[in-house]
């Protein structure tokens, strides 16, 4: 009797975990109203009164920045008879966030401060009125909000992410400034895909070779990752090919390197997913950030920006973006074209078991994605992830 050979392919999740809205349900409760989730920057509500709306699982959440110049989240929802507070997705609520239909007020910290004909009602006491507040944590200038009652401790959420990435080395991180960069473009995809296909397809460059023209000129690397399965990501990042000197379509666009960069960050690239909705793409003279919506089982929004320091994106200028924006604006349509290849088929007979990882995508989307996703889902990870 012979026994056949062991497979040098992991499953994939199997298909209903792209399509299904019971398991869409499931992760609102588990990990979109539970972890911290990537909101906006801080340079979005600049002033007191600026506003930015999200919806994160069931729930709409607003980040408002007080007279005291904090920034707070509360539920948009109003204490009367829960009309929605704010009806954009930003602006400036002035003084005060009144409410639209019946004019209650609230102070930007959430307290109520007045309804209409208070006085036939001020035996009740306002303070158990105010707005219902949500944890939120800024990092880095990124602005995060957690719709747990007690959240894991936001650094232990995002740092050992950080450091799969970086290799421990926090300081590299902290000398691209992302705080102090400025939005110089910023495009909505809205793509018809489950978010979990678009972040697979992040974590693997199997594909680059075969959709990524542009990017794979610039970073060879990319043509042809090599390493078996326990390759992961290379903490020294990814170096521009040859007489490339930026990370633009042309190879060659001249923008001011980010302020606080050492000589051997140049000229390198660096990606990262951080889970459960933000990617991260540092370069030597902007940054990228990705925000991802999860609208539904089958759509999810991605909203990506592009930062740049002050000075290369100021009115006067001599600076033009556009061949930089141009080169991930492309990578993001590719992706995202193959992300819509694949849903239709999350459906079909011949996924409902899934389908297979290669060995260099099996470390990072078998092992370290999915090992996350059972565990925040709180399904019992054994037999994912491992051989088949
Ligand atoms: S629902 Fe907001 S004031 Fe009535
Ligand atoms: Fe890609």
């Amino acid at each position: 009797m012979t026994t056949a050979p062991a497979s040098v392919f992991l499953p994939t999740l199997p298909g209903h975990y792209y399509t299904d809205p019971a398991v869409f349900e499931l992760e609102k409760r588990n990990i979109f109203e539970k972890q911290w989730l990537y909101v906006c920057r801080a340079e979005d509500v600049p002033t007191p009164g600026r506003f930015v709306r999200t919806a994160l699982g069931d729930e709409t959440v607003l980040v408002v920045r007080g007279r005291d110049q904090m920034l707070r989240a509360f539920l948009n929802v109003c204490r009367h008879r829960g009309a929605q507070l704010c009806l954009t997705d930003s602006g400036d609520a002035g003084k005060a966030i009144r409410c639209p239909y019946h004019a209650w007020a609230y102070q930007l910290d959430g307290r109520l401060i007045t309804a209409p004909n208070w006085q036939s009602m001020d035996s009740i006491d306002k303070a158990d009125y105010s707005l219902h507040p949500v944890h939120l944590a800024e990092w880095h200038g990124l602005v995060w909000v957690s719709l747990a009652a007690e959240p894991e401790p936001f650094e232990e959420q995002i740092w050992p992410q950080l450091d799969y990435r970086l290799g421990g080395d926090r300081d590299k991180f902290a000398r691209y400034g992302l705080a102090d960069l400025v939005l110089g473009k910023r495009v909505d995809y809205e793509v018809a895909a489950n978010w979990k296909i678009i972040q697979e397809n992040f974590q693997e460059c199997y594909h680059c070779g075969t959709i990524h023209p542009e990017l794979v000129e610039t970073l060879p690397q990319f043509r042809n990752l090599t390493g078996g399965a326990d390759a992961t990501y290379d903490t020294d990042g990814y170096l521009f090919a040859e007489g490339k000197t930026s990370f633009s379509v042309s190879g060659t666009a001249e923008l001011p390197r980010i302020g606080g960069l050492e000589e051997h960050d140049d000229r390198k690239y660096y990606g990262m997913v951080m889970r459960p909705n933000c990617f991260i793409s540092l370069l030597p003279d902007h940054v990228i950030v990705h925000r991802f919506e999860m609208l539904s089982p089958e759509t999810t929004r991605v909203v990506c920006e592009w930062l740049f320091p002050p000075q290369t994106v100021a009115q006067d200028a001599p600076y033009d973006i556009a061949d930089s924006v141009e080169l991930f604006h492309r990578v993001n349509q590719q992706d995202f074209a193959a992300s819509e290849w694949c849903q239709p088929n999350m459906k079909s007979r011949a996924y409902r078991n899934g389908g297979v990882l290669v060995p260099t995508e099996q470390e990072i989307i078998g092992r370290w994605y999915y090992r996350w996703y059972h565990e925040a889902m709180g399904v019992d990870p054994a037999g994912q992830g491992e051989r088949s």
